[in-house]
């Protein structure tokens, strides 16, 4: 997608530096459009090494392209962050002497507006009749975080963090095609305790779990997440529940599985647990050179919903993962397809984790098979692959 962004002369100003990197994580093209004043809180050269493109906010550079009205029409979404009062009055007045008044007045985008100034400037009548203004005609104006300010003053004012203002601005372009459908997805690893101290667990971050889950609210689903030990999990528009053990994961998937549409099961879970917990600590001291654990096994928890769904007729769909140790591509597609048909499940993701360059990566090269055949391999961001699996579930 071709983004624009448009950044105004504020203290914030440097944070629109994450905000380009995370759009570019994402896969998206970022045009930079700043102000004038905008330049003196940031640089050019800044915005130009992390976007990828020119960055030129002067209106009469480079007319024979007709940039100002090029940009504008080309923009598949418009980011203005942070936003001044000042820019706020220009904007809701339709004033266009500079290159980023002009490309907003020419695109039919949509704009997605974060604020940050001083409280007193945001809750000033003026600001806050602009602001009317510009809601009324759809444009989308976050409110500003509350918190510390710039000089020593705290409240409301602060620009809001770059994670959130990405998501609030592609959640404006992405495709409602989940509207309504229920999901539960499970996410994280189960850690199966030893001692009050010690746990078996393993190295998933939650990371493709928890970018499902965000992409499915963006497309309009009412999304649960069983976050097995994620710390301060937060996904806006979701449910997060914590989770722990196999066991405790188990109980609330089964809790909550009625009333779902599609169960993704991406969670790493212990495939077995310590049959005998110690209620105190181990000591080292009394252990001596060597100690057995014995272990029992746990409950397939992907299994089970699929046994339930056959047996209770449930119309719910499946998504099993598969971290293996392939190798190749063609190793990694016979073990995906012999999991599709043990687990049941209508759909697999399976990945290669051999050398672990997925565990805790952004990126992620995954093979989706469904149980009717269809294979696609997607490389690329985790979101990427998230939304290609919510694609193959839209169409299921
Ligand atoms: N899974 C589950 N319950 C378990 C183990 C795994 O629900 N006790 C789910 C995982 O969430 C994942 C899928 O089953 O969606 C495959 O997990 P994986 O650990 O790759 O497979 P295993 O069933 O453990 O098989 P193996 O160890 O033979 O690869």
């Amino acid at each position: 997608m071709r983004v624009v962004l448009g950044i105004t002369g504020g203290i914030a100003a440097y944070k629109a530096t994450s905000i380009i990197r995370l759009l570019i994580e994402a896969g998206h093209e970022v045009k930079v459009v700043p102000t004038q004043n905008a330049l003196r809180f940031i640089g050019a050269t800044t915005l130009e090494a992390l976007s990828h493109n020119s960055v030129d906010p002067d209106l009469y550079t480079d007319v024979e392209s007709v940039k100002h009205v090029e940009l504008g029409q080309s923009a598949d979404l418009i980011i203005v962050a942070p936003a001044t009062a000042s820019f706020l009055a220009r904007y809701a007045a339709g004033i266009a002497d500079d290159l980023l008044g002009n490309v907003l007045l020419t695109s039919r985008a949509p704009v997605l507006v974060a604020p940050a100034m001083h409280t007193e400037m945001w809750t000033n009548a003026a600001t806050v009749a602009n602001v009317e203004t510009l809601r009324s005609r759809g444009i989308n104006v976050l409110n500003p975080d509350s918190g510390r300010l710039t000089g020593k003053d705290s409240g409301a004012g602060r620009l809001p963090e770059p994670e959130a203002i990405v998501e609030a601005a592609l959640a404006l372009t992405s495709v409602r095609d989940l509207s309504g459908k229920r999901i539960l997805v499970t996410a994280g690893g189960t850690r199966e305790a030893i001692d009050p101290v010690r746990f078996i667990g393993n190295h998933s971050s939650g990371k493709q779990g928890v970018a499902i889950a965000r992409e499915a609210v963006s497309r309009g689903a009412r999304v649960t997440v069983l976050a097995a030990n994620i710390e301060g999990l937060q996904i806006s528009g979701a449910t997060v529940i914590a989770t722990d053990t196999a066991i405790e994961m188990e109980r609330q998937v089964n809790h909550l599985l009625q009333g779902t549409d599609v169960f993704i099961s991406a969670a790493a879970v212990s495939d077995f647990r310590v049959a005998e917990v110690s209620a105190t600590k181990l000591k080292r001291s009394q252990l001596g050179d060597q100690i057995n654990l014995r272990l029992i096994a746990n409950p397939d928890i992907l299994a089970g919903v699929v046994s339930r769904v056959r047996e209770e007729g449930l119309d719910v769909r499946t998504v099993g993962f598969a971290a293996e140790t392939a190798g190749t591509q063609w190793a990694l597609a016979e073990l995906a397809k012999a999991k599709l048909g043990s687990k049941g499940c209508d759909v697999i993701v399976a990945n290669d984790v051999s050398g672990s360059a997925v565990f805790g990566s952004e990126h992620n090269d995954a093979l989706i098979i469904t149980k009717d055949g269809e294979q696609k391999r997607i490389a690329g961001t985790k979101t990427a692959v998230a939304s290609v699996v919510l694609d193959i579930l839209a169409e299921l």
